[in-house]
């Protein structure tokens, strides 16, 4: 039933993914062109800090799959980019492993393919402090990934329908593993009010997984007989809407959801997230490429966001943060609601222009 389930998921996302139009909530963000702002590109360095972690590139593979043969393969090929290419990788849900042993290399292939590289575990906010150990320690996990899914859970035929006792989960988890817990949604966004609840159960990052890539709304009516909740697919927050609503919300923040691109990738750093991550469209490349497609494009999306940090006057990511940012249409009306200041973000790098001398960059 599960590994029914792991196929269908990514059967429907890969389909997702050739039908998403071209346009999505990053593209209401744009940078102030500063033509003095460059740097040399010798100055720019990829790596980023957060969290009590050190990632060599900004760019992660975000949780998918495993619990069945042909999401083992996949994870396989997942895995071979990542270590190719340097970039930290997060598993699937790992529930399918807890109810059956059997599939446990389908997931700790992550490990066997990348014996050095970055690798989170993915469970549910249900699991247990135990099955939580368990996960860390089959692919000697470097951090856990706990993922929110209220909405796939509620449109899922068979998902849970119970929610209360996730806070208080994710608090014992967090408080009973010896890595580092971060807490994503799957592709609805956290808002700024979670993410600060987060931060008070003892949560060290969290993964806003916002809207405009895959939709597990979308995905679950798919499975069911009559599409019963169709109505919901779309619902939630985008990722840049999610990054502007907690900044300075006290907890490192990661970007996920609908990034197509490097300068997605660049927007989200320079909206406040330490690195980047993308599931639907990796899962198309290497469905259609394998681990060697996938390698090219994230060697090229590196090199990408590299030139474009040069451009943009950031010799780290976190400098992307102090460039001059325009919010458009439907993102701008969602910073008035929040209640948050377009005209500081559109303006902010006069604050550092005056100390280093330079115009519109961060040098
Ligand atoms: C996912 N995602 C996901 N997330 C999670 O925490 N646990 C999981 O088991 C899965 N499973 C899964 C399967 C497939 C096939 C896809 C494409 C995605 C959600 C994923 O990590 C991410 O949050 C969303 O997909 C949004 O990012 P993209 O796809 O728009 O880049």
């Amino acid at each position: 039933m599960i590994a029914e389930r792991k196929d269908d998921h990514v059967r429907f996302a890969a389909e997702q993914q050739r039908h998403l139009g071209g346009y999505n909530q990053f593209d209401e963000v744009s940078f102030v062109h500063h033509a003095l702002a460059g740097i040399d590109r010798s100055d720019a360095s990829l790596a980023t800090r957060f969290g009590g972690m050190e990632w060599k590139v900004p760019l992660y593979i975000n949780a998918m799959t495993g619990g069945s043969v042909r999401t083992g393969a996949i994870n396989r090929d997942l895995a071979i980019a990542a270590r190719e290419t340097g970039v930290p990788i997060a598993t699937g849900s790992m529930s399918a492993y807890f109810a059956d042993e059997a599939v446990a290399d389908t997931f700790s292939v992550l490990r066997h393919e990348n014996p050095d590289g970055f690798i989170m575990a993915n469970i549910n906010a249900n699991a247990s402090v135990e099955k939580a150990r368990r996960a860390v320690d089959l692919l000697q996990a470097d951090a856990l990934q706990i993922h929110l899914n209220v909405i796939q859970e509620t449109v899922m035929p068979e998902g849970d329908r119970s929610f209360s006792s996730w806070g208080p989960q994710i608090e014992k988890i967090a408080d009973g593993v010896d890595v580092p817990v971060i807490v994503k949604e799957v592709g609805f966004g956290l808002s700024r009010e979670t993410v600060s609840a987060l931060r008070e159960m003892g949560v060290r990052v969290v993964d806003v997984a916002g809207r405009g890539g895959t939709d597990f709304a979308r995905i679950e009516n798919d499975r069911r007989k009559h599409a019963d909740y169709s109505y919901l697919n779309g619902w939630g927050q985008s990722a840049p809407a999610c990054l502007l609503d907690s900044q300075d919300a006290g907890i490192p923040v990661l970007a996920s959801g609908g990034v197509r691109n490097p300068l997605d990738v660049v927007r989200g750093l320079a909206l406040g997230a330490a690195a980047v991550g993308v599931s639907g469209g990796f899962l198309r490349t290497v469905l259609d490429g394998g681990p060697s497609a996938l390698i090219n494009q994230i060697t090229t999306w590196l090199d990408q966001v590299e030139a474009l940090m040069t451009a943009l006057g950031a010799r780290t990511p976190s400098d992307l943060s102090r460039c001059d940012v325009l919010v458009h249409g439907d993102l701008r009306t969602f910073c008035a609601d929040r209640g948050i200041d377009t005209h500081r973000l559109a303006t902010r790098s006069r604050s550092y222009d005056t100390a280093h001398k330079t115009v519109g960059g961060t040098a």
